[in-house]
């Protein structure tokens, strides 16, 4: 196992990684003046932030042969940032991908939904409480609670009923129905599953390329209670995942991940695997980024 601190000196050299880091700079270069940010939801843990020193890490669309495969969407900080010809996103969040769904049928219908909610914090907590009506309407309803709720959580309570409290109309008008279009754009080329992340790496063949940014909390290890929305994910999930990518391997798929840098869990991806030090990422504090995040990336080429 390799750890590279991607800022500490010109070329570092480890027995299985070299990186010229002039050159990952000017790739770096290149990826931001190309970057499309098609930004349209709040997404706590979200690659957003990251997306210069994690691009560049990623082949690029051109470099896919196969399809992208994407497998714990959220709000798909890497794939609205790039291009992929094929694409397979999927979460396991069946809410999120009704609006993903519907965007790609539908953006005006949703839009037209959305921009009819009414706005006061009263209005807020009767919306949230109407979790029923065509998929339209529910998809608008999600990105409405998003744009609302308070600083983008995404939590859900055991019934499965979104909980999180009102937080304001101040970054509602953010998006526009032109957003919403270049979404629904960008996903057109896009199949989108709502899936147990197991089940779309198993579909993943030579050639595809898979990014996988699952829930972690940075520098820690998960254990058996919950810590994140809409159900737990556990160190057992850790296991069943490290398994599922060691097969991907096998069968010529190429993935990178980005996940906490636990000792526990780096020890998971110790065969034949490069692990490269995130410098600065989401951190353990919401909306703050942090000089030692306590996270890495690790791929398999
Ligand atoms: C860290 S977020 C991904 C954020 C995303 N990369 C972004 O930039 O916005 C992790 C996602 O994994 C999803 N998830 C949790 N458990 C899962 C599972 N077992 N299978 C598939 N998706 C899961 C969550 O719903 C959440 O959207």
């Amino acid at each position: 196992m390799n750890i590279v601190s991607p800022d500490k000196g010109t070329n570092i050299i480890s027995s299985r990684l070299c990186y010229n880091i002039e050159k990952l700079k000017t790739k770096m270069k290149i990826l931001t003046s190309k970057q499309k940010h098609v930004k349209f939801l709040r997404y706590p843990g979200g690659k957003q932030r990251m997306l210069t020193f994690l691009l560049p890490l990623l082949p690029t669309p051109a470099e896919i042969k196969g399809s992208y495969y994407e497998p714990f969407l959220g709000g798909g900080a890497v794939f609205f940032s790039s291009s992929p010809t094929r694409a397979v996103l999927s979460d396991r969040n069946s809410e999120l991908i009704n609006l993903y769904q519907s965007l790609k049928a539908d953006p005006v219908a949703v839009w037209d939904y959305f921009e009819a909610f009414p706005d006061t914090k009263e209005d807020y907590y009767s919306i949230r409480a109407e979790d029923t009506g065509s998929s339209e309407f529910r998809a608008a309803r999600t990105l409405y609670l998003n744009r609302t709720c308070f600083k983008g959580m995404w939590r859900y309570n055991s019934s499965g009923m979104f909980n999180v409290g009102y937080g304001g109309q101040g970054r509602r008008w953010a998006i526009s129905q032109k957003s919403l279009l270049e979404v629904s754009q960008h996903l057109q080329n896009a199949t989108l599953l709502n899936e147990d992340f197991e089940n779309v790496i198993q579909l993943a063949k030579k050639d595809d390329f898979i990014f996988l940014d699952p829930p972690y909390k940075p520098g820690a290890k998960e254990m058996d209670d919950g810590h994140y929305q809409y159900g737990c994910f556990t160190f057992k999930d850790q296991e069943r995942l490290s398994c599922a990518l060691q097969e991907a391997t096998k069968r010529g798929v190429k993935w990178a991940m980005t996940t906490s840098s636990h000792p526990d869990i780096l020890k998971l991806y110790r065969k034949s695997c490069k692990i490269v030090q995130i410098p600065q990422g989401t951190g353990s504090r919401l909306g703050i980024t942090d000089e030692n995040p306590g996270e890495v990336v690790i791929k398999n080429y």
